[in-house]
């Protein structure tokens, strides 16, 4: 396995490859990575991972210094993944001196992540439309625990004409049900054993919804009840909603209706979501 640092030096590695399967991350790999390499491997000739901490995407309130690293560790996992090429650039390389261009999202972008993060989904496309220009993969693979951030990379791709071919993968989980996240690193142990309320609060929404409940109030408040039973109170958005807009629409939900939470315990913020079928 290759690890290139420049852009010339990845374009080389790539133009020697057949269709290539590309799998962006922020490192701190952890097993949903992992598993959308094993995807990517299955369904491509190669794979590459990029690993880049990108700073445009973290607001100023959110510590990017304190963002998990391990890239000695992330190389050695994606090399027994046999990946082909590992793509793990410093910050000037992608945005060196005199660099000013800035991107603008709507729509899909504007919601949710959109309105707690501001110009965070800004920073994801430019840099994902940076690597898509660089790598010129053929699919790229995403989680599906960050649903917002797939709808805003399909948009992107579809606005700006790009030839790469989205897939989502779903959420990987641990076996108490928190969805895999670079993020759970840093949890404390209190914290840790209380994490997976969110998921059994998106778990309370969809079993409600079988049951016959469709006010959209009544299952918000179904989710934060589970979380404040937890002692989960710092709440930034616990929503339902129309999953090709993510924006809210009345009181009775939309069928294939999507539950989402973002919570914060401690320094630390988890977001999740669940389809309520
Ligand atoms: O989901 C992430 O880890 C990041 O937002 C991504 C897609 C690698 C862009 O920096």
């Amino acid at each position: 396995m290759e690890l290139r640092t420049t852009i010339q030096a990845i374009r080389q590695a790539r133009a020697a490859l057949g269709t290539v399967g590309f799998v962006p991350t922020m490192g701190f790999l952890h097993e949903g990575h992992l598993s959308l390499v094993r995807q990517a491997r299955a369904e491509n000739d190669a794979v590459i991972v990029s690993i880049f901490v990108n700073p445009i995407q973290f607001g100023s309130a959110e510590d990017l210094s304190t963002y998990p690293r391990a890239l000695e560790r992330d190389v050695a996992l994606l090399q027994q993944e046999g990946v082909a090429c590992v793509f793990a650039p410093d910050v000037a390389e992608l945005y060196p001196e005199g660099f000013v261009t800035q991107m603008s999202l709507g729509g899909v972008a504007a919601a949710l992540e959109g309105t707690s993060r501001p110009g965070h989904f800004a920073g994801v496309a430019m840099v994902l439309t940076k690597l898509f220009n660089i790598i010129q993969p053929q699919r790229a693979y995403f989680g599906q625990k960050d649903a917002q951030q797939c709808a805003v990379v399909r948009r992107l791709v579809e606005d700006v004409n790009s030839p790469v071919e989205i897939i989502t993968a779903p959420t990987w989980r641990e076996a108490d049900g928190l969805a895999g996240s670079s993020r759970n690193s840093r949890l404390t142990e209190e914290d840790r054993k209380r994490a997976p309320a969110l998921y059994r609060a998106l778990c309370h929404a969809r079993d409600c919804v079988r049951a016959g409940e469709h006010r959209r109030t009544v299952l918000e408040a179904a989710m934060r009840s589970v979380l404040e039973a937890e002692g989960l109170t710092d709440i930034d958005y616990a929503m339902i909603v129309n999953p090709e807009t993510f924006h809210t629409e009345g009181e009775i939900i939309p069928p294939h209706a999507l539950a989402l939470l973002a919570v914060r315990l401690g320094a630390v913020r988890l977001i999740d979501n669940m389809p309520l079928l």
